[in-house]
């Protein structure tokens, strides 16, 4: 009989993410089993619990979902995961990263991009692109073949963020770091974009219908923040492909509908084998139809 499969919920957050618990179970798996407050420390004997218990050839039934608010502290129980399997012996699970939907949400805002225009000879502009979602949606659209302009309130933040994306790419040329501090620099930062990506803190407004009503190149904006006031003026929160002024616009609860299927396909995905390593560029390859 085959064994009933288990996502191991490892979670920074002292309450492991109510969120993260019903996508799995929607995404049919038959046992959830949460962990908060999870560090690097308390890791060992975590995994430990997962490789030891199943013989190699029902290891694909068994796999880890690490989530949490902090983005950087999952990435560090995702380092630290890798290093306590054994996979000389068959001893591993797979593992998917979506701390604060991080991936998922960056993934499904670049699909939404990319049904309407591809990649090379394109320039997208990322706003907020220093936060996890930013940086990600960042990484994709230069993995795209998209020229990446990735903005911030800081110079010195947007070229750090700028660089740690660039060496996760084939070409790191392809992101450059911004930092428009008035309306008139943001205008011409515009200039010759075709797609923006607003992914600024929630409730902050980072792009004035004014700005990109007058950018006669830009054809796509993908608002993410979901919390009025939203992030570009003028894209409403359900807006799916909605022509905004000759442009098409994209809010955020539509990419949400995307972005949950993809977090359902990505964890059914871990199932299909014990050593899978889900973040975002393999998430961002995963086919949702
Ligand atoms: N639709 C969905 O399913 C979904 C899922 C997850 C997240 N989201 C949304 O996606 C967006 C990005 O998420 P995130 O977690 O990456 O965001 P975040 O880390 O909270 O913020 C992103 C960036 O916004 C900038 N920022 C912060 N406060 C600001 C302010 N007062 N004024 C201007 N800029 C400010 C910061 O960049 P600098 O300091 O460098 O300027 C920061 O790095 C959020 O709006 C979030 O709510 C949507």
């Amino acid at each position: 009989m085959q064994k009933r499969t288990i996502l191991i919920q490892l979670d920074t957050d002292i309450h492991p993410s109510v969120f993260d618990r019903v996508v799995a179970v929607d995404s049919g798996v038959d046992e959830v089993f949460s962990y908060g407050g999870v560090t690097p420390e308390k890791l060992q004997a975590l995994i430990h619990g997962a490789i030891f218990t199943r013989g190699p050839l029902d290891l694909c039934r068994t796999a880890i979902f690490i989530g949490g608010s902090e983005v950087s502290k999952a990435e560090e129980l995702l380092v630290e995961a890798q290093k306590q399997m054994l996979p000389a012996f068959g001893l591993q699970v797979s593992l998917m990263l979506d701390a604060n939907g991080c991936n998922t949400t960056a993934s499904a805002a670049v699909r939404a991009v990319e049904k309407h225009i591809s990649g090379p000879g394109h320039r997208a502009l990322v706003l907020g692109g220093t936060g996890p979602v930013g940086q990600r949606a960042a990484l994709l659209l230069a993995q795209g073949g998209f020229d990446v302009l990735l903005a911030s309130r800081s110079l010195e933040r947007s070229q750090a963020a700028a660089n740690a994306v660039g060496k996760l790419t084939q070409n790191p040329a392809k992101i450059q770091g911004i930092a428009p501090h008035s309306p008139a620099q943001l205008q011409e930062s515009l200039q010759g974009v075709q797609v923006v990506i607003a992914a600024g803190a929630a409730g902050i407004c980072l792009l004035p219908k004014v700005i990109w009503q007058a950018c006669q190149e830009l054809r796509i904006l993908v608002d993410l923040n979901a919390v009025p006031p939203h992030g570009m003026e003028g894209v409403t929160v359900m807006d799916k492909g909605t022509e905004r002024e000759g442009k098409i616009g994209y809010g955020a609860l539509g990419v949400g509908g995307l972005k949950m299927k993809l977090h359902r396909k990505a964890i059914q995905t871990l199932f299909e084998s014990n050593k899978a390593i889900l973040d975002a560029i393999s998430i961002h390859s995963i086919d949702v139809g």
